[in-house]
């Protein structure tokens, strides 16, 4: 990544004012010392999207995004730390030094270069079916499947002329070198004799999350006989299938507005749609979706409908992908398109209406996976056993239940029967508990008792949010819990972060923010955004009394003290069974005087 001077990182951060950057995208309203207005980042009814102008950061108490004013520009325009660095700088008017080249600046100004090549190729192609004689078949194509001057536009849909150079020739004429035009996918061939991959056909070009142009595909005008119907741009060191959506850039807005998004198969689709006003789609290019794509569609939604047809082989690839967007917290709905049927025929037979209707019907994945099953010949034994790592994928307590119950009526057995399966399924993924002597599972009862854990955690969370309101207090944590306390590795991590911060004796959070990991950023924003805690605590007081402080950071260090003491008596507790067992009369005794140093819990 190209390295920016700390200085003018700094200066952007002084110079940025984060409720005028967030006001461009989110109608802000004044609440106490916060601003609140509704989450660009997820959809929701009340406003609990929240940006502190004294600290210079949001926070959204919905879905947990937070950070500074870099991290806000990162997260809703889908860039990097440097773009997002960059884009404020311009809009601060703060000059950018040109950057020394480091291994990655040369890799990032290829890529750009790369980037600006098909940018110009797209305009070549676009210019072309628009204005030359000989794209008239073209143009008769297009207009033929239903669309628009204007979707034409939008798309920036063009053709590439049957000759073998032409675009070659006006790559060159552009300044761009062959073996660059070779390395972006334009052309095929060596440095004697070079040729335009894409040759009479429609070219529909593919852009990143951004806009900019990243691949091309080209259709054949008419049927396909011996040639591919479509071609592609290959994976080149610029572009990778599987971390990009078709249309992307064109639904963000409405996905937002809709609260879902739409993953069709090819392109004509996306095209389609939007032409009707469907402007929440995006098209796998007909591949098995990926982790990358489903990451992507995360900063807009977790609710994603797959429109593909239904027999397709596309839909057996992206069978495989589901279960991958699950994982990663999509919610998933699987659209039952007719058959022989893609979204592109639907729409423009049965319009926007008829789409909406189609969506009402979908099915949720397991109900989804359920019909596959059974229409594969299993009974309901088998087909529990398909969807059970579905369900128990399943995080939140609510749908989890939802699940249940749609699996209970489809198989016709209990809840509880599900429930229990759910359990069995969890407990034969989880490790197997090693030592099955009585102690090891006391050890067990102890430290995974939902009460213990949660004192515990509870109480690390709350030290490490005084020590984010009240810094001072670190030496008091440290002095009688020392410097590795912390159990919960969340937690610890974030601790870790935060301590050097306050010992070199500036702790600025919307700088520390920008350094921390994703769920490290989540929490400490939440932290920090948080009402402060005792009694009067509220959003808007400065702080609270010195003396409550005092008595919940006491009340922490309790709750970690007796945690610590009863994971250490398990440990003597194990020992002990383990000598008696050997008849080793001292060391039983040594232990037990051990024990009894430590004391009991009360
Ligand atoms: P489809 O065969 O369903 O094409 O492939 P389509 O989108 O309906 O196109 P039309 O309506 O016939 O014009 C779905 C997607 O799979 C990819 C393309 O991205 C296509 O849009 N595909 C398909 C290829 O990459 N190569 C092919 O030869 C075929
Ligand atoms: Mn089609």
């Amino acid at each position: 990544m190209a390295l920016i001077p700390a200085d003018i990182i700094e200066d952007v951060r002084i110079q940025t004012d984060i409720v005028n950057l967030v006001g461009e995208y989110v109608k802000l309203e004044k609440k106490g010392r916060n601003y609140t207005g509704a989450c660009p980042f997820h959809q929701e009814r009340d406003p609990s999207f929240t940006v502190n102008p004294e600290k210079q950061m949001f926070y959204c108490f919905g879905c947990q995004a937070g950070g500074s004013a870099i991290k806000f520009l990162m997260l809703i325009e889908s860039l990097t730390f440097v773009e997002s660095v960059r884009r404020l700088a311009n809009r601060a008017g703060i000059n950018l030094p040109d950057l020394e080249k480091s291994g990655d600046d040369k890799k990032a100004a290829r890529e750009e270069r790369a980037w600006r090549a098909n940018a110009e190729a797209g305009d070549f192609y676009h210019h072309y079916l628009l204005n030359s004689p000989e794209a008239k078949p073209a143009r008769e194509y297009l207009a033929g499947r239903g669309l628009s001057q204007e979707t034409i536009n939008t798309f920036k849909i063009g053709y590439a002329p049957a000759a073998w150079d032409s675009l070659t020739v006006h790559m060159r004429k552009a300044g761009y070198r062959t073996e660059e035009i070779v390395e972006t996918g334009l052309a095929v061939g060596d440095r004697n004799k070079v040729f335009d991959r894409f040759r009479n056909r429609i070219i529909f070009p593919v852009a990143n999350a951004q806009g900019r142009v990243v691949a091309f595909g080209g259709r054949i005008l008419g049927a396909a006989d011996n040639q591919p119907k479509y071609l592609n741009t290959p994976e080149t060191p610029f572009f990778n299938k599987g971390k990009i959506l078709y249309g992307l850039h064109l639904a963000r807005q409405a996905i937002r507005q809709a609260g879902y998004a739409v993953i069709m198969e090819g392109y004509m689709d996306v095209v389609t749609a939007h032409q009707s006003g469907i402007r929440n789609v995006m098209a796998s290019m007909g591949t098995s979706l990926t982790a990358d794509q489903g990451k992507l569609l995360l900063r807009y939604t977790r609710d994603i409908y797959i429109a593909y047809d239904a027999d397709s082989a596309g839909m057996k690839a992206a069978a495989r992908g589901l279960d991958i967007l699950q994982q990663i917290g999509c919610r998933l709905k699987v659209i039952s398109m007719p058959r022989d049927t893609d979204p592109d025929d639907f729409i423009r037979q049965k319009g926007a209406q008829g789409w909406n209707a189609l969506l009402e019907g979908a099915d949720s994945l397991l109900e989804y996976k359920m019909s596959l099953a059974r229409t594969s010949g299993r009974d309901a034994r088998g087909i529990l056993d398909e969807i059970l790592p579905n369900l128990s994928e399943i995080k939140s307590d609510i749908e989890l239940e939802d699940g249940i119950k749609t699996v209970a009526s489809r198989l016709n057995i209990s809840w509880e029967a599900v429930k229990g399966e759910i359990r069995r399924y969890r407990a034969s993924q989880r490790k197997i508990w090693v030592k099955p002597d009585k102690i090891a599972k006391n050890t067990h009862n102890i430290l995974k008792s939902d009460k213990t854990r949660d004192a515990l955690s509870g109480a690390e969370m709350g030290i490490l949010k005084i020590l984010v309101e009240k810094p001072e207090k670190l030496n008091l944590f440290r002095s009688v819990l020392g410097n590795d306390f912390i159990q919960d590795p969340l937690v610890k991590e974030l601790y870790l972060a935060v301590v050097p911060w306050i010992d070199s004796g500036r702790f600025e959070p919307a700088r520390l923010l920008d350094e921390l990991g994703e769920q490290q950023a989540a929490l400490l924003s939440r932290l920090i955004m948080e009402k402060s805690f005792g009694p009067g605590g509220t959003e808007d007081s400065a702080g609270y009394d010195p003396q409550d402080i005092d008595r919940i950071a006491e009340d922490y260090i309790n709750v970690i003290k007796r945690n610590d003491q009863a994971r250490k008596r398990i440990v003597f507790m194990q020992e002990l069974a383990k000598a008696e067992k050997n008849n080793d009369i001292d060391l039983v005794n040594d232990i037990l005087k051990k024990l009894q140093e430590i004391g009991n819990p009360e």
